[in-house]
C-alpha cells in the first residue's frame, strides 16, 4: 500500500538524532510557517485533521487542546505542556524508537504546540529506565538550543519556550497523565480522581495538556501538509497513520507505521512476516497488555482502527466489546501468539505485572490485582477449583470501572477476555478438582 510515512520517513538515516541531518530532512522546516500562523489557527489545523491522542484513549488532539481556558479566564496561571514518554505498558514499544531515532521531530512538535497553547515551558516526562534516552533526548535539545530553536524569541518571532527533559523513577502508573504530573510535581505518583481535568487544572494547578510522543510528533506534518491531507489518509472517524509495535510469535518483530484501517490480517503478513513455519495463529493482543485478547478468527477479520476494533460498540462497556469478539486499538502494542501459547501461563504472567504496580490507593485495584493473580498462579499450578474461576471472573467484573484510574480495567479485561475465549484451557486446568464441579 503506497501511501506517506508521517512519523517513519526518515528512520534508519545515520545520525537522524543529530541537527544537521535533522535538518536536512526538513525537521524545524515546518516552524516558519507555524509563527505565521495564529495560535487558534494552529489548534484549528489539528482539530480538522481528525488527529486521536496515540496514548491509548483515542481522544482528539484538537478538543483536547480547546478545553484550556482562555487567557482571562486563568487567573495569570501559566499553561503547561508535558510530553508523556512513560511507556512502560508490556507489548508498547514505539515512542521510544520514535525518540531514540528522530528526537528532534518531537521537538518540532513540542515548539508548534506549546505556540498554540500558549505554552512557555513544556517538560518531555520520560520512564526511568530509558536513561539512555533521555540523555539522547537532552542532547537534542541542547542542540535546539544553540540553534535558537528553543529559548527566548525563537526565530525573532517573539515566542520563547523552555524544554525540559525530566526522567521517572520507573513505574508504570506515571504513564497516567495525573499521576504524571504528581510525579513531576515531586509528588508521589498517583492517580487522581477527575474532574478536574488537566487540561484546566493539571500541573501546578495549572491548565496542562499531556500528550504523547507519537500524537506530538504528527503535528509538524500537519503544519506542511494540512487538515485535509491527513484525513485523506486512514477512515474518516480514524484518521492519519499510526505506530504498531509488533512482538511475539512472528518473524519481523518491530515497530511499523500503517494507515488506521488496515486490515490486521494483511499487516500480520505483511509487515510482521507471518508466523514461523508449521505454527498456526492463536490469538492476539492488538492494544498493548491493557487490552482484551482477541482469537485468531476474531483478530483476522478486524481492521487496524479505533471503531472496527470495538467492533462500533462504545467503549465503555468491555464486556460487550469481547463478546462481540472485539477490543481496543488502545497504544498498537500488537502482540502475537502462536498455537504453541499457553493461554494460563500468560494471563498468569500478565497479572504478576498488575498485581506488582497497582499504586495501592483504590482497595479493589490493589487487593483485586493480587488475589487475581493468586487465584492464576494456582489454576496454572492445578491446584484450584472450578468455582475459583466464577470468583476469578467476579473479580475482574467489580475492579472493571470502580477505580481511581483506567488501571483497574487495564488489569480487568485481559482476565474477562481470557476467560470468554479461552475458557476451555482453563477448565482443563482445574476440572480434575471436584471441589465446586459444575459451578463454572
Ligand atoms: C496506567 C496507565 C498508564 C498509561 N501509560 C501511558 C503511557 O505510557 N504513555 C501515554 O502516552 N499515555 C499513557 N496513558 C494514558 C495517559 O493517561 C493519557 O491519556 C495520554 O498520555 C494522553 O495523551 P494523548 O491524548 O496524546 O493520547 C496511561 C494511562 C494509564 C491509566
Ligand atoms: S486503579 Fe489502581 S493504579 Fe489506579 S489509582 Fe486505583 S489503585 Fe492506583
Amino acid at each position: 500500500m503506497d501511501f506517506p510515512r508521517i512519523l517513519t520517513a526518515n528512520w534508519g538515516l545515520p545520525e537522524l538524532h543529530r541537527l544537521p541531518v535533522a535538518r536536512q530532512r526538513g525537521v524545524y522546516g515546518r516552524l516558519p510557517r507555524a509563527f505565521g500562523m495564529a495560535p487558534s489557527e494552529i489548534t484549528q489545523v489539528v482539530k480538522d485533521s481528525g488527529l486521536r491522542g496515540r496514548g491509548g484513549a483515542g481522544f482528539p488532539t484538537g478538543v483536547k487542546w480547546g478545553f484550556v481556558p482562555p487567557p482571562e479566564k486563568r487567573n495569570g496561571k501559566s499553561v503547561y505542556l508535558l510530553c508523556n514518554a512513560d511507556e512502560s505498558e508490556p507489548g508498547t514499544f514505539k515512542d521510544r524508537y520514535l525518540m531514540w531515532l528522530d528526537p528532534h521531530l518531537l521537538i518540532e512538535g513540542m515548539i508548534i504546540s506549546s505556540r498554540a497553547l500558549d505554552v512557555h515551558r513544556a517538560y518531555i516526562y520520560i520512564r526511568g529506565e530509558f536513561r539512555f534516552i533521555a540523555r539522547r533526548l537532552e542532547q537534542a535539545v541542547n542542540e535546539a538550543y544553540d540553534a535558537g530553536f528553543l529559548g527566548k524569541n525563537i526565530l525573532g518571532s517573539g515566542f520563547d519556550l523552555d524544554l525540559h527533559v525530566h526522567v521517572g523513577a520507573g513505574a508504570y502508573i506515571c504513564g497516567d497523565e495525573t499521576a504524571l504530573i504528581s510525579s513531576l510535581e515531586g509528588e508521589k505518583g498517583q492517580p487522581k480522581l477527575k474532574p478536574p481535568f488537566p487540561a484546566v487544572e493539571g500541573a501546578w494547578r495549572s491548565p496542562t495538556i499531556v500528550n504523547n510522543v507519537e500524537t506530538l510528533a504528527v503535528v509538524p506534518w500537519l503544519i506542511e501538509n494540512g487538515a485535509a491531507a491527513y484525513k485523506a489518509l486512514g477512515t474518516p472517524t480514524s484518521p492519519g497513520t499510526k505506530l504498531f509495535s509488533a512482538s511475539g510469535h512472528i518473524r519481523k518483530p518491530g515497530v511499523y507505521e500503517v494507515p488506521l484501517g488496515y486490515p490486521a490480517a494483511e499487516f500480520l503478513e505483511k509487515e510482521c512476516g507471518g508466523l514461523f513455519p508449521g505454527r498456526k495463529l492463536k490469538a492476539v493482543i492488538p492494544g498493548g497488555s491493557s487490552v482484551p485478547v482477541m482469537t485468531a478468527e476474531n483478530l483476522l477479520k478486524s481492521n487496524l482502527d479505533y471503531e472496527s476494533m470495538q467492533r462500533n460498540l462504545p467503549g465503555g462497556d468491555s464486556n460487550k466489546i469481547i463478546d462481540a469478539g472485539g477490543s481496543y486499538l488502545g497504544s498498537g502494542g500488537f502482540i502475537v501468539m502462536d498455537d504453541t501459547t499457553d493461554m494460563v501461563e500468560g494471563l498468569t504472567n500478565l497479572l504478576r505485572f498488575y498485581a506488582h504496580e497497582s499504586c495501592g490507593q483504590c482497595t479493589p485495584c490493589r487487593e483485586g490485582c493480587g488475589w487475581m493473580y493468586q487465584i492464576l498462579c494456582r489454576v496454572r499450578d492445578r491446584e484450584a477449583s472450578p468455582g475459583d474461576l466464577l470468583v476469578l471472573r467476579d473479580l475482574a467484573d467489580n475492579i472493571h470501572s470502580k477505580t481511581i484510574c483506567f488501571f483497574g480495567a487495564s488489569a480487568a479485561m485481559p482476565v474477562q477476555s481470557h476467560l470468554t475465549h479461552f475458557r476451555g484451557e482453563f477448565l482443563e486446568r482445574v476440572q480434575h478438582n471436584a471441589r465446586g464441579a459444575g459451578a463454572a
